[in-house]
């Protein structure tokens, strides 16, 4: 399915978001807290955004992006040879349910809209936990059930707008499963069990824009 959206996929998520996904991968990238001369696992890096974000942060450090889709790869590699920063971005096939990485092989690991829609997520979880190094962080950033105010708001909004967004640019499957996967993502307190029975201590989590979206945070321990 990524394949076959890949090269609209970052204008239909500006346009979806309202130009929020920027600001939204901006803060999760803040709370990994990147250092120059460390390596970073950016899980389900698509089109390659949150990786060159994690560089803006931290020149100087190194980041590998892995996904499935080849598609999204294309898209990111000629993003990260545009951005400049080839030499110190790597974006390469992977699965987060078998990482191709050994153990305590990174400083920190991210991931961005990505774990909603692995099949097993304790089991990438485990992987994540395994390449990370002791005390190593994982930052999850994730679409998620919206609270308060934003419930009814966000509701009128994914029957209203997003139908057609997408009929517009012709990928009206793909984000029709966008809704269903939401809604099929368990509510924050329970992730954060999942990332706990992962491995992850100090797991935490941080509603923005009326938990549209969360930010999840976890360490491997020391
Ligand atoms: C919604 S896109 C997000 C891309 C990017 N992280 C971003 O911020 O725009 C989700 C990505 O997760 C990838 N993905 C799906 N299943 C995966 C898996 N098992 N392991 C790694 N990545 C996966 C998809 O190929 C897709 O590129």
């Amino acid at each position: 399915m990524f394949d076959k959206i890949a090269s609209r996929y970052e204008g239909t998520n500006r346009i979806l978001s309202l130009g929020f996904d920027r600001r939204w991968r901006r803060r999760a990238a803040d709370r990994l807290c990147p250092r120059p001369g460390a390596l970073y696992l950016d899980v389900g890096c698509g089109a390659g955004d949150m990786c060159i974000e994690i560089l803006r942060k931290a020149p100087g450090c190194r980041v590998v992006g892995i996904d499935p889709s080849e598609g999204m790869l294309a898209v990111g590699r000629a993003k990260v040879r545009a951005a400049g920063v080839s030499d110190a971005v790597s974006l390469l096939p992977g699965d987060v349910l078998n990482l191709q990485f050994p153990d305590n092989s990174f400083d920190g690991a991210i991931t961005a809209f990505c774990i909603r829609n692995v099949t097993d997520r304790l089991m990438g979880l485990r992987e994540i936990n395994r390449v990370l190094r002791p005390g190593g962080s994982l930052v999850t950033l994730e679409l998620t059930d919206p609270v308060g105010l934003m419930k009814p708001l966000f509701r009128l909004y994914s029957n209203m707008v997003i139908p057609l967004v997408t009929k517009v640019m012709s990928c009206v499957s793909a984000y029709r499963y966008l809704t269903d996967s939401m809604a099929d993502f368990p509510q924050a307190d329970r992730f954060v069990t999942v990332m706990q029975d992962a491995g992850f201590a100090d797991a935490e989590y941080f509603r923005m824009t009326g938990g549209i979206v969360t930010i999840f945070h976890g360490q491997k321990p020391v």
